[in-house]
């Protein structure tokens, strides 16, 4: 295994670079099957990637969190595994709407106390594993105060099902009701080159110590410069920024930061990875792939050192961008 430089989120420790294992999962970015998930697996622990995130709603009936069971067989204290709930529910639950950006128009999620260590249990049992080393609810449930939630999560701490609370889609405001139910070590949120993040939320992240997983970080794709159409079985289809006309005139205004990649002699995809390395000490980005090529190649990104001049270069040229669409899940 290749050693990766390493990041805090709070008091757990994990490579630079970590894998998001979403796109291993029927219904998502395309195509994929069981070898070609295992195989992208294996290709991101063996580049040194030690932390996977995946979540009990990712493809049907546990799908990700199984094929992530499988592939960790002997190699579970390699990693560090993060799981979100409360998004996609079991029968018998109810769902309470989550209105979000995309063409969905709104998710259903339940994060109710009573329901999180049934939750958690189940994604141990898909997981294969005894512990889960970063648990989140996948969104706040606007019909359950959030603190409850966050008390159910801490409750689990204890007994040893949870290691670490993280927070998923908040804002600045239920970061620091959290924090004051009991320690977060990282909050997830979408953050990349074309979706900034709160800055608020940046702030009370330094103010507490609380790490930042950058979930989309490559823009789901757009920003390795290589997505020029989207298939008929891609979610991307429901995304603003990936409707044909706009992705026309996106892939037109990112042309100065891939220029920019070029002269550096990185991919564009590494130069939003270690862009975003640069924005804060603790932050680390989750992009995700089913090719153990691509993989290696974000994974490197960890190494990359950008000068104060190529930093300045990438935010006057993003600073001059104006995407066409919204990248905004939850506003
Ligand atoms: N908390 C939340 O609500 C939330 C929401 C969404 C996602 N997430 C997490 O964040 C992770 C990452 O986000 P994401 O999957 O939405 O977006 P992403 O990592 O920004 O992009 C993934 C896409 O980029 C492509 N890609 C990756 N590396 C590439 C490379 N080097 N060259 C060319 N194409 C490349 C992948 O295709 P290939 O397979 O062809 O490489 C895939 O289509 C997910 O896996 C999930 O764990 C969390």
């Amino acid at each position: 295994m290749t050693a990766l430089p390493t990041r805090t989120l709070g008091p757990l420790t994990s490579s630079a670079v970590a894998f998001g294992a979403m796109v291993l999962s029927p219904g998502v970015y395309g195509e994929t099957d069981e070898r070609r998930a295992t195989a992208a697996l294996r290709a991101a622990l063996d580049e040194g990637a030690t932390h996977i995130d995946t979540a009990d709603g990712y493809g049907p009936d546990g799908h990700n969190e199984r094929l992530i069971g499988a592939a960790l067989k002997g190699r579970r204290d390699e990693v560090v595994i993060a799981t979100k709930f409360g998004f996609r529910l079991p029968d018998g639950v109810e769902p309470h709407p989550f209105p979000v950006n995309y063409g969905f128009g709104e998710l259903a999620v339940n994060a109710d106390p009573r329901h999180v260590r049934g939750y958690a249990e189940a994604s141990l049992r898909t997981l294969r594993t005894d512990r889960i080393d970063l648990y989140y609810p996948h969104y706040p449930d606007p019909q359950i105060p959030f603190e409850d939630t966050v008390g159910a999560v801490a409750d689990l701490i204890g007994p040893g099902l949870v290691r670490h609370l993280g927070l998923s889609n908040v804002t600045a405001d239920q970061l620091r009701r959290a924090h004051a139910v009991h320690p977060v070590a990282a909050v997830q949120v979408q953050w990349s080159m074309w979706q900034p993040v709160d800055a608020e939320l940046l702030a009370v992240a330094r103010e507490l110590g609380v790490g930042i997983v950058a979930w989309g970080p490559l823009g789901t794709g757009f920003l390795t410069g290589t997505v020029a159409e989207v298939a008929e079985n891609d979610l991307r289809r429901h995304l603003p920024r990936f409707d044909a006309a706009n992705l026309k005139a996106n892939r037109d205004r990112f042309a100065p930061v891939r220029a920019i990649a070029d002269d550096l002699g990185i991919s564009s995809g590494q130069l939003a990875l270690s862009w975003l390395l640069h924005q804060y000490a603790h932050v680390v980005p989750i992009p995700g792939s089913r090719t153990p090529a691509h993989i290696a190649e974000n994974l490197a990104a960890a190494r990359i050192a950008l000068s104060a001049d190529t930093l300045a270069r990438v935010d006057t040229a993003l600073k001059a961008t104006a995407f066409e669409g919204k990248a905004a899940v939850v506003d």
